[in-house]
C-alpha cells in the first residue's frame, strides 16, 4: 500500500488571483481547425454564418474566455488584408508553414463573429515574419479604431461599424525557431517587436502586448533569448510568451506523467529572467507571462509526415488523446495554477481537431476527447484564488526525473461562490493514493461532489462511435470531517473535490 499523501492549505496563504484567461485556447489556420472544425457551411449543424453549432456548444461547455488566432506558425506568412472584404475577391495563397492552400474563405472578421458566438474574446497575433511594423499598426487601426481613417473606414465598409476592440495582441509567434517563416535572432526580433509595439500602442493605447519567449524549454537559445528580447521591449510589452508540448515518445508513462515538474521549472526560470531584466532596468513594472501554447502533442507526428502538400484543410496534427494524456493535461493545469500570480494568460493548443479537446468529422459528429475533461473542470471550478499547496507525498524516481510526488494537487478558493475546489492527480499507475487535505482556516464546509476521471486502460480514448469510453463520474469517495477531507484517489486518476463553505 502507498503511504498517505497530505496537502495543507490556508485561505490566507495565497498564490494569487486566477485570471480567467488562464483557460484560453487557440485556433490556427492549420489542418481542420477552421475548415471542418469551427466552420463548415453545408454541415447539418451549420448556422447561417457557416459556424458549426455542435462545436460551438462544446466550446461553450469549456467556458473558454479567450482564443488566440490565427497562428501559430501560420501567422508568420499571414497577410491579414487577404482575409477581409468580399469573400469572392479573397486570394488563395500557398501557406508555407504547413504546406497547404489557404482559401481565406474564413478570415479575421469571421473569427471575431465566431468568438462572440462562443462567448470568448480574441487574442490576435500579428505577422513579424514576412511582414512587420507597418502591417502591425494597420491591423490594429482596422480592428480597433472607431472610424475616420483609411483602415477603420475599410472595416466599416466591410460591414463592421463598431470597432472589434481586441485587447490582447501577440507580437509574432515562436520567432526563435528556425522553422519559422522569417525566423530572427534575439536582437533582430527584439528590435522589430519594440518598433511594432510602439506603433500598435500609439494606434490604440488600451491594448496589451505579448512578446515571444522561447518555443520550448529545450531551445539552445533559452533563456538568453528571453533576456535579450526583454532588454529591448521591457517597457513596451505586458507579457512574455511560453510554449511547451509533451509526448510519451518512449512509452515511459511514469516519466511522461512527471513532465509537469519541468513545466514548473520552465515557468520559474522565465520569471527569474524577467525579474533579472526588471532589476537591470531598475523598473517598477512586473512582467507577466502568457503560456499561449501548451498541451500533449506527439501521436500525429508520423502521420503528418505522410500527408501530400497543398491540400485544403488536410487532417494535420489530429492527435487522438488517451487517458494518460488527460492526466498529463491535468498536471499541466495544476502547474499553471501554481503560478497564477505571474501566468495571466494561457492557451490550450489547440481547440478543435488540431491537437484539440474537441474532434469532428467533416459532415459528421463532434465529440469530446479525454483531455476535454480536466480542462473543462479547471475552467469551471478553478476560478478564484489559488492557494499555496503544502504537500507531503510519497515519491518515485525515473531515469530522467527524480523525486516525483505521486500527488500533484492544488486548491482554488472561490470566495464569491463560497466554494473551495481541490484538483488532484494520482500519478501512481498501480495503486490508489490515500489523500488527506487539511483546510484548517476554513470554518466549516460540506462536500458538494468528488468527480473522478479514471480508466481501466491508460491507452483508452474516445471516438465518434464510442464518445464516452473515457468520461468522468461523480462517485468519488471523498469524505469530510471537521476541516479535513479524506479521499482514496484511484490509481492514475484526475480528481475534482468540490467543497461548499458554510
Ligand atoms: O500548435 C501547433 C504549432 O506549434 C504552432 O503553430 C506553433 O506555434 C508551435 O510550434
Amino acid at each position: 500500500m502507498v503511504a498517505k499523501a497530505k496537502m495543507t492549505v490556508d485561505k490566507h496563504f495565497t498564490i494569487g488571483e486566477v485570471d480567467k484567461r488562464l483557460y484560453g485556447s487557440f485556433i490556427e489556420h492549420l489542418g481542420r481547425a477552421v475548415y471542418g472544425g469551427i466552420y463548415e457551411p453545408g454541415h447539418p449543424e451549420a448556422n447561417e454564418a457557416g459556424f458549426r453549432k455542435d462545436v460551438l456548444e462544446l466550446v461553450k461547455e469549456l467556458q473558454v474566455p479567450i482564443v488566440r488566432y490565427p497562428g501559430g506558425n501560420f501567422v508568420s506568412g499571414y497577410n491579414w488584408e487577404d482575409s477581409v472584404g468580399p469573400v469572392a475577391e479573397r486570394k488563395r495563397r500557398l501557406e508555407l508553414a504547413w504546406r497547404t492552400i489557404e482559401t481565406n474563405e474564413f478570415g479575421f472578421n469571421e473569427f471575431v463573429d465566431w468568438s462572440k458566438q462562443a462567448n470568448s474574446e480574441v487574442m490576435m497575433a500579428v505577422n513579424l515574419g514576412t511582414r512587420g511594423v507597418d502591417a502591425a499598426r494597420n491591423i490594429v487601426e482596422y480592428s480597433n479604431h472607431p472610424s475616420g481613417s483609411y483602415y477603420s473606414d475599410l472595416r466599416v465598409k466591410h460591414g463592421y461599424k463598431e470597432p472589434h476592440n481586441i485587447k490582447t495582441w501577440c507580437l509574432g509567434n515562436e520567432m526563435d525557431g528556425p522553422w519559422q517563416i522569417g525566423h530572427k535572432n534575439a536582437v533582430e526580433y527584439g528590435r522589430v517587436a519594440l518598433e511594432a509595439a510602439k506603433v500598435m500602442k500609439w494606434t490604440d493605447p488600451s491594448i496589451e502586448l505579448v512578446a515571444c519567449g522561447s518555443s520550448n524549454i529545450g531551445m539552445p537559445s533559452f533563456p538568453e533569448w528571453e533576456a535579450t528580447v526583454l532588454d529591448h521591449t521591457y517597457d513596451h510589452v505586458d507579457y512574455l510568451s511560453l510554449h511547451q508540448y509533451y509526448g510519451n515518445h518512449d512509452q515511459d508513462t511514469p516519466t511522461f506523467l512527471a513532465r509537469s515538474i519541468e513545466m514548473d521549472r520552465f515557468i520559474d526560470t522565465v520569471n527569474a529572467t524577467c525579474d533579472y531584466i526588471k532589476a537591470k532596468k531598475r523598473s517598477k513594472k512586473t512582467m507577466f507571462l502568457s503560456f499561449d501554447e501548451w498541451n500533449v502533442w506527439f501521436h500525429s507526428n508520423e502521420n503528418d509526415q505522410k500527408l501530400d502538400p497543398w491540400q485544403i484543410a488536410p487532417p494535420q496534427l489530429e492527435d487522438v488523446y488517451n487517458h494518460e494524456d488527460a492526466l498529463v493535461v491535468g498536471c499541466m493545469l495544476i502547474s499553471l495554477l501554481k503560478h497564477a500570480n505571474r501566468v495571466k494568460v494561457a492557451c490550450l493548443a489547440q481547440l478543435v481537431n488540431v491537437i484539440a479537446p474537441i474532434m469532428t468529422e467533416n459532415g459528421g459528429a463532434a465529440w469530446r476527447q479525454t483531455i476535454f475533461y480536466p480542462f473543462m473542470h479547471a475552467s469551471i471550478y478553478g476560478r478564484g484564488t489559488a492557494l499555496v499547496p503544502l504537500i507531503q507525498s510519497p515519491k518515485y524516481d525515473t531515469k530522467e526525473i527524480t523525486d516525483v510526488p505521486y500527488l500533484e494537487s492544488i486548491a482554488v478558493h472561490n470566495e464569491e461562490k463560497g466554494e473551495v475546489t481541490v484538483f488532484a492527480v494520482n500519478r501512481h499507475l498501480e495503486e490508489a493514493l490515500p489523500l488527506e487535505v487539511d483546510l484548517r482556516s476554513f470554518e466549516g464546509f460540506t462536500l458538494l461532489e468528488h468527480i473522478v476521471l479514471e480508466s481501466d486502460d491508460l491507452k483508452a480514448y474516445n471516438t465518434s462511435a464510442t464518445p464516452n469510453r473515457v468520461a468522468p463520474h461523480r462517485n468519488g469517495n471523498a469524505t469530510v470531517s471537521d476541516s479535513i477531507v479524506n479521499a482514496n484517489l484511484a490509481k492514475a486518476s484526475w480528481n475534482v473535490i468540490r467543497l461548499k463553505l458554510k
